[in-house]
């Protein structure tokens, strides 16, 4: 199967380094979400990252305008999908909503089109289900900031066809990606381990074992980590942590049960980097 155009639908922080890297690889993107001021901080983004990498000589100016020309941001969904061969589905990690932007693409996307979604942990089984076609479905978990980490996670539904996870594999290899095949289960494989690491931080600090800069220190020194597990929580939004643990201890039990602290900072809103607050407070320099 050819695939020439890739529709992602979401322009936040995955899904605007995911369109980045398809039209780095040569395929027609359209970059699809809700409100202007999502497409447009989006395709900021790819600009201020582009421009990073013209400065430092890893792409040509005009290595750079042909990619920014081959993403379409746009607000309209028969628009970014009527014609794509895969659409990434990228929107926010609540089943029902995800089962309502299905509902609404196969009204508009071709035949042929596949299905994949970039989801942190939620059954792949189950949103496919909620589809038209279960056999050309698949999970596709990236990692944060997109454009620089290595991995793509694949992840079968139980009626995804062989075909359709070839596909995806030779996709991610395009794109620029080392992929590894998993089973189905809440949070798959990277997410089961980090997440739960990053949980027992906030237990640590909960517990007054340390500071969050000694807890994160420690890991950094102690271990070779590029950055602590409470920065990192910071990076990937204290409110998806949260989502993922949530989803693990319901499915697998109290083993998984979230920290106090973080449900606390949640509900305060302090969602991390996004938010200017998290653990740290990124609104001071
Ligand atoms: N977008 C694009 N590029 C970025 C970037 C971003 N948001 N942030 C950093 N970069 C690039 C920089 O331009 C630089 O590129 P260069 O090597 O060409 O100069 C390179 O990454 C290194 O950046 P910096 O020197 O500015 O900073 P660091 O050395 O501190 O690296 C980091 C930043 C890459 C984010 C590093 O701290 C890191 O690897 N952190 C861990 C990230 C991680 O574990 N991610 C997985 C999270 S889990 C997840 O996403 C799953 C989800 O489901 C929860």
């Amino acid at each position: 199967m050819e695939i020439k155009k890739i529709c992602v639908l979401g322009a936040g922080l995955m899904g605007n380094g995911i369109a980045q890297i398809c039209a780095q690889a040569g395929y027609e993107v359209a970059l699809r979400d809700i409100e202007q001021r999502f497409v447009d901080g989006g395709m900021n983004t790819i600009k201020k990252n582009l421009g990073r990498d013209a400065e430092k000589g890893k792409i040509t100016q005009d290595q750079m305008k042909a990619i920014l020309g081959r993403i379409k941001p746009t607000l309209d969904v028969k628009e970014a999908a009527a014609d794509a061969d895969i659409v990434v589905e990228v929107v926010i990690e609540v089943m029902d909503v995800k089962k309502k932007v299905y509902a609404e693409l196969e009204a508009v996307v071709p035949q042929h089109c596949l299905f994949f979604t970039n989801t942190s942990g939620l059954s792949i089984t189950e949103m496919a289900s909620a589809t038209k076609r279960p056999d050309r479905f698949i999970g596709t978990h990236f990692f944060n900031p997109v454009p620089v980490m290595r991995l793509l996670e694949i992840i079968r539904g139980h009626q995804t066809s062989d075909e359709t996870l070839e596909v995806a594999k030779a996709w991610g290899k395009k794109i620029g990606k080392e992929v590894i095949v998993v089973k189905e289960a809440p949070a798959f494989v990277v997410n089961r381990i980090l997440c739960t690491m990053l949980n027992e931080a906030f237990v640590a600090l909960d517990e007054g074992l340390a500071s969050a800069e000694e807890i994160d220190k420690g890991m950094v020194l102690g271990c070779n980590h590029p950055i602590g597990p409470l920065a990192l929580a910071d990076l990937v939004g204290n409110d998806t942590l949260l989502r993922i643990m949530d989803g693990l201890q319901k499915e697998l039990g109290d083993k998984y049960r979230p920290a106090q602290y973080l449900r606390k900072i949640v509900r305060a809103g302090n969602y991390g980097r996004k938010s200017g607050k998290g653990v740290y407070d990124y609104t001071k320099k």
